[in-house]
């Protein structure tokens, strides 16, 4: 089975309950849903490795009742390759189609597209380029003229952190089509209430990790992005009985002596991570048992 094809159907997605945002970005998802129903529209939504840009997008489809579709264009090498591809069967060449021109079809559909500034191949997003303008259609050889359906919404979604900044930026071209929606983590008080509500750490749980994310961010010599993503998978570590420590081991992506830099920091300046001296022991059952 392709890639593009993967786990993807037409359906409208359960609400997350404990999704925060703040009452500006609601008030412009409530308009862009106003204008979807005079005609398909096109959000950008920009913001850091995980601070919950996929999660708005479905939360949006939950709440207004649509359904959702997600593509990753960052995969893309060729332009058609959303649409279908040929397949052989019983020794005969036929055109399969995927989802991407039933979900463009669909009324109300919402379409996510993934990583939109990183295609593989430049050439991937021609046949979108008319699909996002004013025409909403294209044409293709295989399935003929393909129109957006009334009340389509487009969310393309991109991590614009500095360090894609001059190299692989959105195309001028394609990024007037959209409005666009700038993210950012959430304020402290607020990721905090979203760590205890979604992973079960307790108050004093929550404030140590909470602490030891915020001096982390504040750290302008580490290269790496702390997300809200981070901060959850910290918080289920330390709910299913792992240490603040263990948490971060575990869910920074980093190497070994960035590290060991990092739990160094915070525990001077914080006194958050205790030291840790190893013991080697053999990984057999009477190993697990206490
Ligand atoms: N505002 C928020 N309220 C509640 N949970 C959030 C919020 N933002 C992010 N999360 C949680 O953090 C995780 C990452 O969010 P999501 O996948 O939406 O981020 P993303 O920006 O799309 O990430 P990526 O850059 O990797 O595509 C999810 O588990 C999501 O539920
Ligand atoms: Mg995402």
């Amino acid at each position: 089975m392709n890639s593009y094809e993967k786990k993807n159907s037409l359906e409208i997605p359960l609400p997350d309950p404990f999704y925060y945002t703040d009452s500006e970005t609601l008030k412009i998802l409530k308009i862009i849903h106003n204008i979807s129903r005079k005609h398909p529209v096109n959000v950008l939504v920009s913001g850091k490795q995980g601070c919950g840009k996929s999660s708005i997008v479905r939360q949006y489809a939950a709440f207004y009742q649509k359904p959702l579709a997600t593509f990753q264009v960052g995969i893309l090498s060729e332009p058609g390759q959303l649409f279908g591809e040929y397949t052989l069967e019983n020794g005969e060449t036929r055109y399969k189609q995927f989802l991407f021109p039933e979900a463009i079809q669909t009324p109300n559909c919402v379409i996510h597209l993934e990583e939109i500034n990183r295609p593989e191949h430049p050439k991937a997003l021609n046949m979108l380029f008319s699909l996002l303008s004013d025409d909403r259609e294209v044409w293709m050889d295989e399935l003929g003229t393909l129109k957006v359906a009334d009340g389509v919404t487009f969310f393309a979604t991109l991590n614009e952190g500095d360090e894609y900044i001059g190299t692989e930026l959105l195309d001028p071209a394609l990024r007037d089509r959209f409005y666009i929606l700038l993210m950012d983590y959430l304020p402290r008080e607020v990721e905090k209430e979203v760590l205890t509500q979604k992973t079960g750490v307790d108050q004093n749980q929550a404030e140590a990790i909470m602490e030891a994310i915020c001096a982390l961010r504040g750290n302008a010599d580490l290269a790496i992005e702390i997300s809200t993503r981070t901060t959850l998978m910290i918080g289920e570590m330390v709910a299913a009985g792992g240490s603040l420590r263990d948490g971060i081991v575990t869910s920074l992506q980093t190497d070994k002596e960035a590290l060991e830099s990092i739990l160094l920091s915070l525990q001077v300046e914080k006194g958050v991570v205790e030291k840790r001296e190893l013991d080697y022991i053999r990984f057999a059952p009477e190993a697990l048992e206490n």
